[in-house]
């Protein structure tokens, strides 16, 4: 699965438009990006920050994500505005279990540059490499409050398939509504195609 992906990635590093006219450069990350993708997370105000899985605020946890790049695992494509990263979205992949067939993706903008279309840039590109890499579904998991993305990903097609009212808890152990979305990858045109 990962030689897929491998050669999906070949199209990359890819320059893009967005809404404002302006140029971003979508491409994975590297190993030497290690403090620029930590400034990314540094500027996410300290509300939003809490709902991130992982303590991002520490380079050491960044250190870690760039030191250990195992696409096949985690791939973080980067969205790149002169010279600085100013998005992510991460295809998360479960290797073996009953989730195997199932990419998590994520997405994070930094403030400055939201409402341009990057986040939906980078979700479809990240979507077109699950689907490359043979993956079936794709699933996105959210808390309640994070309202501007679960309209982006519904935009996408994406339909909600559960909710769990105060399940997770934030970094400040304060407990919030789940929400898992989810999307279709493989097409009807494809099962055909297999047949035929
Ligand atoms: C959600 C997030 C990634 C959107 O990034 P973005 O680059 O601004 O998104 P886009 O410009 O591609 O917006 C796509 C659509 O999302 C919706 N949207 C984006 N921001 C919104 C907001 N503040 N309020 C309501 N809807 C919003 C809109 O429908 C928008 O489409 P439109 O501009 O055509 O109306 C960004 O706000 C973010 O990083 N949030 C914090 C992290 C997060 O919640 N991540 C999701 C966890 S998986």
């Amino acid at each position: 699965m990962s030689f897929s992906i491998e050669l999906e990635l070949q199209k990359f590093p890819k320059t893009i438009k967005l809404k404002d006219g302006k140029k971003a450069v979508l491409r994975p990350l590297k190993a030497d990006d290690e403090k620029a993708f930590h400034q990314l997370f540094l500027d996410i105000p300290e509300q939003e920050r809490m709902f991130i899985k992982h303590r991002v605020q520490d380079i050491k946890v960044i250190r870690d994500w760039c030191k250990n790049i195992d696409v096949g695992r985690n791939l973080p494509l980067l969205g790149v505005i002169d010279g600085k990263i100013v998005g992510s979205a991460t295809l998360h992949q479960r290797l073996g279990g009953w989730k195997r067939h199932i990419g998590r993706v994520s997405v994070l903008v930094h403030p400055e540059y939201r409402g341009r279309g990057l986040a939906t840039k980078l979700i479809t590109e990240i979507l077109g490499i699950a689907r490359e890499a043979g993956l079936e579904k794709a699933e996105a998991a959210f808390i309640a409050e994070q309202k501007a993305a679960m309209k982006m990903f519904a935009m996408l097609g994406f339909n909600q398939l559960v909710r769990l009212d105060d399940y997770v808890k934030d970094m400040q152990a304060i407990t919030h509504d789940y929400i898992l979305m989810g999307l279709e990858l493989k097409t009807d045109e494809e099962y055909a195609g297999v047949g035929g």
